[in-house]
């Protein structure tokens, strides 16, 4: 009896771990989607803040400094940049949370949320592929974002070449890296119960989102080997121009396609829920406003860089935005 009661607390004690830590993600993908979105508005002040906090490599406000000024602390730290290098840590810390979000699914013992109110043993789990079993396409969703986050990892250290200088600013890095645990959380938080299977595994939605995903991998791979290539000319690194206009493949449509390509590898994600988790909507929202956000920007600043730049390719959507 005594067992039965601490059982049932020990589950309530999941169940509201579970509930805040919804909460609480919900809340971070909402505030940041609206901190991107009120940049639309004609605010001024706004604008500047969140261009100087946004802006990295080629976009990064670079402000004319008065040497007789005498700054304050916070006006200093609000300075500080860090090189764009950095982005692989985003990566690292991604693929960590995430490997760490897959073991703690099979192995919930060795890390509660919320302290376990006795050591009674916890009623016997069923095997992580069991048909019903809720956690199975979270870890599904989970294995894609290791792969994703894998990829980037080597893509970041091994094939993109910033230009000397490329810097972001601090606050940038900071939220890279809170997001880097926030969505490896977002999809560990996601529970479904499986009807149609295919094969006995996948749901039809499961693979449709899951392909989707690797398309996007894909072509979002292809196109950061184009961006890479306008720097592997032959010749000393530093004669060549440090910025190019990139040519073929969806280039020919967009400015920024490879943020086209993180938009329809985390609606990939969104598929393989189903649509059905709102946590999983807010994280894709936030993506398709920071994106949207950056992809304009680097449309605008391409055309007033480059005379030649084809005024009629879009900024992310082909042909429409
Ligand atoms: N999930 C998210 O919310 C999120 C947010 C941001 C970024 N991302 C992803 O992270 C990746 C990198 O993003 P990013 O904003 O750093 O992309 P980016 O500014 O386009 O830079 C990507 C790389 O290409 C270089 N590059 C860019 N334009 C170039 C040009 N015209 N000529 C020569 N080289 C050029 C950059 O060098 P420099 O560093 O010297 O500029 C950098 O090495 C993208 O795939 C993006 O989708 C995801």
């Amino acid at each position: 009896m005594e067992q039965a009661v601490d059982s049932g607390a020990s589950v309530l004690s999941d169940a509201l771990a579970g509930s805040f830590l919804i909460g609480a993600l919900r809340v971070f993908w909402l505030l940041s989607t609206t901190l991107v979105v009120l940049g639309v508005l004609p605010f001024g002040f706004y604008q500047r803040f969140l261009r100087k906090s946004a802006g990295r490599g080629k976009l990064r406000v670079v402000e004319k400094v008065d040497p007789g000024a005498k700054k304050g602390p916070l006006a200093r730290l609000w300075d500080v940049t860090v090189p764009q290098d950095y982005f692989s840590h985003f990566y690292l810390v991604g693929f960590m949370s995430t490997l760490g979000l897959i073991h703690h699914t099979f192995y919930p013992e060795n890390f509660r949320f919320w302290p376990s109110p006795s050591d009674t043993p916890q009623p016997k789990k069923p095997h992580p592929f069991a048909e019903g079993f809720e956690h199975a396409e979270s870890i599904f969703l989970l294995a894609l974002m290791l792969v994703h986050t894998a990829r980037r990892l080597c893509e970041s250290t091994m094939l993109e070449k910033h230009a000397p200088g490329s810097r972001m600013h601090i606050a940038s890095y900071v939220y890279g890296l809170c997001y880097y645990v926030a969505a490896p959380l977002t999809l560990y938080v996601h529970r479904s119960k499986k009807v149609k299977t295919v094969w006995g595994l996948f749901s039809w939605h499961e693979v449709l989102g899951g392909l989707l995903f690797i398309f996007a991998n894909i072509k979002q791979h292809q196109l950061g080997q184009i961006l890479a290539g306008l720097r592997h000319r032959s010749g000393p690194f530093d004669k060549i121009p440090v910025y190019r206009i990139p040519r073929g493949d969806w280039f020919e449509w967009v400015a920024c396609p490879h943020y086209l390509a993180e938009i329809l590898l985390y609606l990939g994600l969104v598929v393989v829920s189903e649509g059905k988790d709102l946590t999983i909507w807010l994280m894709f929202s936030w993506v398709v406003a920071n994106l949207t956000y950056a992809a304009q920007l680097a449309r605008r600043w391409y055309v007033t860089k480059f005379e030649d730049y084809p005024k009629e390719r879009k900024a992310i959507v082909p042909l429409l935005f």
